[in-house]
């Protein structure tokens, strides 16, 4: 395994222990000038519904709309925070591929229909590096910016997360806003093993945590602008929610 575990075959990533060689300075949407707007959002998209259409073959639907979900709930949220229209935009655009990492795990892990065992966990929880990996090198603010969200979407506040274990402040701002919406939008997804929750159900593990989510792990800021647009959020979802 090369150094920075990334050289695979041609380049491409390859799953392995190496911490990678990552260079993904948070591009954050809150810098000034940053030329976000008139940025083609057709690949962005494109990649999006690749990893949609990869992760509904778990579901067995026809597209899986959770990337879509967690791109619509994070703008809705980075709109609440008094982001500018164009980081709106561009926030919408990176979170629509945070999980771009898992279309590189294996369809034993991805595809089973059960709760993984903790060798498959550690495999699964990777797509943050891979995803990291997959998008960075490019000086497009939008392509660093989904690259940060990419790599740190399920790194906790109180440190409790990974790929790197940062905590708080360390972590990069846009990818603690991702954080809420994406853990709102995965309790809400039903999965082969277990139902999607409702809004109510979902909004109360969020405020109360259950046995593998607590309000510890979240930016209070976020979370708490999160609680304040709940309505929107349900609206959002409509009543199609399996709980
Ligand atoms: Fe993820
Ligand atoms: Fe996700």
């Amino acid at each position: 395994m090369p150094e920075d575990g990334l050289s695979g075959i041609g380049g491409i990533p390859v799953i392995g222990t190496h911490r990678p060689r990552f260079e993904a300075p948070a591009a954050t949407i809150t810098q000034p000038g940053l030329p976000l707007a008139g940025l083609p959002p057709a690949g962005l998209i494109c990649l999006s519904k690749a990893v949609q259409a990869r992760d509904s073959l778990t579901e067995g639907h026809a597209l899986s709309l959770h990337e879509e979900g967690v791109a619509r709930l994070s703008s809705m949220l980075a709109d609440r925070m008094g982001f500018g229209s164009a980081q709106v935009e561009a926030i919408g655009r990176a979170a629509g591929v945070h999980d771009i990492g898992k279309i590189a795990l294996p369809d034993s892990i991805l595809l089973k229909p059960g709760p993984l065992d903790a060798a498959q966990w550690a495999v699964l929880r990777n797509h943050t590096v891979l995803g990291g990996a997959i998008l960075s090198g490019h000086e497009e603010p939008v392509l660093r910016l989904a690259a940060t969200i990419a790599r740190w979407h399920h790194e906790a506040f109180d440190g409790s997360g990974y790929p790197d274990g940062l905590a708080g402040e360390a972590i990069p701002l846009e990818a603690r806003l991702v954080a809420v919406a994406d853990v709102y939008d995965a309790l809400r997804q039903g999965r082969p093993y277990k139902r999607g929750l409702s809004h109510d159900e979902a909004m109360h593990i969020l405020r109360n945590g259950d046995g593998r989510t607590s309000p510890g792990q979240f930016d209070p800021q976020f979370l708490n602008a999160f609680l304040g647009i709940e309505r929107e959020v349900e609206r959002l979802w409509g009543d199609d929610g399996e709980g």
